[in-house]
C-alpha cells in the first residue's frame, strides 16, 4: 500500500439514446474535457472523511455521518463516494480509514456525468492506493454500485464512458464498442443551470411507460434504431446526418416527458445559431443540451445559447478515460 494516490476521470455528453438505454437499447456517448479528480490517503482510524469542491464535507463512521460543511444534506452528495471507496476495499478484502478529496470541473446535476466521473475516479484512486490491478470492466462494475444509490436502475453508461474515454456505442450489460471516429465532433453544450435529479426523471419515465406501453414501446425500439444509425453515420464522419438524428432524438425525449421549457429554448437557440442538430443530454428536466456544430460555427451557436439564457460550454472529445497515479 502506498501513502497517497489520485485519479482523474472525464465527464461526458450522450449524443443519442439516454433513457432508452435503461430499457436495453444502445446509446452513443462521448467523453469530454471536463474532469473529476480524486485524492486519497490512509487514515489511522476506520473513518472515511470526504471533502468536495462543491463546498460539502463530513465523516462517515460506519453508517453514521458527521457533517463538517453543508449540514446533513452533505451526506446525500458524499455517500456515493463512500460507497465507491468501500466497494473497492470489499473486493480487495481490505478495511481502512481514508481521507478523500474530490475536485470537479464538471457542473453538478447537469447531465454531464459528474457523479459517474466521481465514482470512477474514486474507485481508480483507491485501487491505486492499495497498489492493486483491476480491469477496466471491474472499475465500471464497482463504480456502478455508487450509481445505484443515485437511482436503482442505472444503465452504467456514465461509469463506462468515464472509465474508457473516447466515443462508445453502449448497450446495458453487453460488450461496449469503441468507435474510431476520423472527423472531429465539434459540440457546444448549453447549461440551463437548473439542477435536477436523475433518479426522479428515470422513475417518471417508468411511470409513463407503464401507463402507455402500446404507444411507448415502439418509441423505445425506434430510439434504438436511431442510435444504430447514428453510430453508422458517425463512423462515416457524416455530421449533417448525425445532427438530424439528434434533432429527432430530442423529439423522442420530449415524448417521454423529460424535456422542459428551458431545454427547448436552448435547443431552438442552438439551431438558430447554425447547429447541425441539438438535443437535451443526460436525464433532462433541466441540466444541459448538446449541439453538434461545424467547427467554425461554434461561437455563433454559443452566442445564441447565451442570449437565450443558457451558459455555453465549448467542449472537446477526449480519448483517454480514467487514469491514476501515485502522489509523492
Ligand atoms: O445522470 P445523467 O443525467 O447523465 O443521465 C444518465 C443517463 C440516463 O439514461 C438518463 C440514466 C442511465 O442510467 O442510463
Amino acid at each position: 500500500m502506498i501513502l497517497k494516490a489520485a485519479a482523474s476521470a472525464p465527464g461526458k455528453v450522450i449524443l443519442t439514446g439516454e433513457h432508452f438505454v435503461v430499457y436495453g437499447e444502445p446509446a452513443l456517448v462521448m467523453a469530454i474535457n471536463r474532469y473529476v479528480e480524486v485524492n486519497v490517503e490512509e487514515r489511522k482510524d476506520n473513518a472515511i472523511y470526504i471533502s468536495s469542491s462543491l463546498g460539502v464535507s463530513g465523516t462517515f463512521v460506519g453508517d453514521r455521518f458527521r457533517p463538517v460543511r453543508g449540514g446533513t444534506l452533505a451526506s446525500n452528495i458524499l455517500k456515493p463516494i463512500k460507497i465507491a471507496a468501500e466497494a473497492v476495499m470489499n473486493s480487495l478484502g481490505e478495511r481502512r480509514g481514508l481521507n478523500i478529496k474530490v475536485s470537479s470541473t464538471i457542473p453538478v446535476a447537469s447531465g454531464l456525468g459528474s457523479s459517474g466521473a466521481s465514482a470512477v475516479s474514486t474507485v481508480a484512486a483507491v485501487v491505486k492506493l492499495f497498489e492493486a490491478n483491476l480491469t477496466e470492466e471491474s472499475i465500471v462494475n464497482l463504480s456502478t454500485e455508487a450509481e445505484r444509490y443515485v437511482h436503482i436502475n442505472p444503465s452504467g453508461i456514465d461509469q463506462s464512458i468515464s472509465t474508457y474515454g473516447g466515443v462508445l456505442s453502449f448497450k446495458k450489460g453487453k460488450d461496449i464498442s469503441h468507435l474510431r471516429v476520423r472527423s472531429t465532433i465539434p459540440i457546444v453544450i448549453g447549461n440551463t443551470c437548473i439542477e435536477r435529479n436523475t433518479g426522479k426523471l428515470v422513475d417518471n419515465v417508468r411511470v409513463r411507460m407503464e401507463r402507455f406501453p402500446n404507444v411507448l414501446k415502439p418509441l423505445i425500439s425506434a430510439a434504438g434504431r436511431l442510435t444504430v444509425q447514428a453510430v453508422d453515420v458517425l463512423r462515416r464522419g457524416d455530421l449533417d446526418m448525425l445532427g438530424l438524428l439528434m434533432d429527432i432524438d430530442h423529439a423522442f425525449l420530449s415524448a417521454i416527458g423529460v424535456s422542459s421549457d428551458a431545454l427547448d429554448r436552448l435547443v431552438h437557440a442552438a439551431r438558430r445559431g447554425g447547429a447541425l442538430g441539438a438535443k437535451l443530454t443526460g436525464a433532462g428536466g433541466g441540466g444541459c443540451i448538446v449541439a453538434l456544430s461545424r467547427l467554425d460555427d461554434r461561437e455563433a451557436v454559443a452566442k445564441q445559447i447565451s442570449e437565450a439564457g443558457g451558459t455555453p460550454i465549448i467542449a472537446e472529445k477526449v480519448d483517454q478515460g480514467v487514469h491514476s497515479w501515485k502522489v509523492k
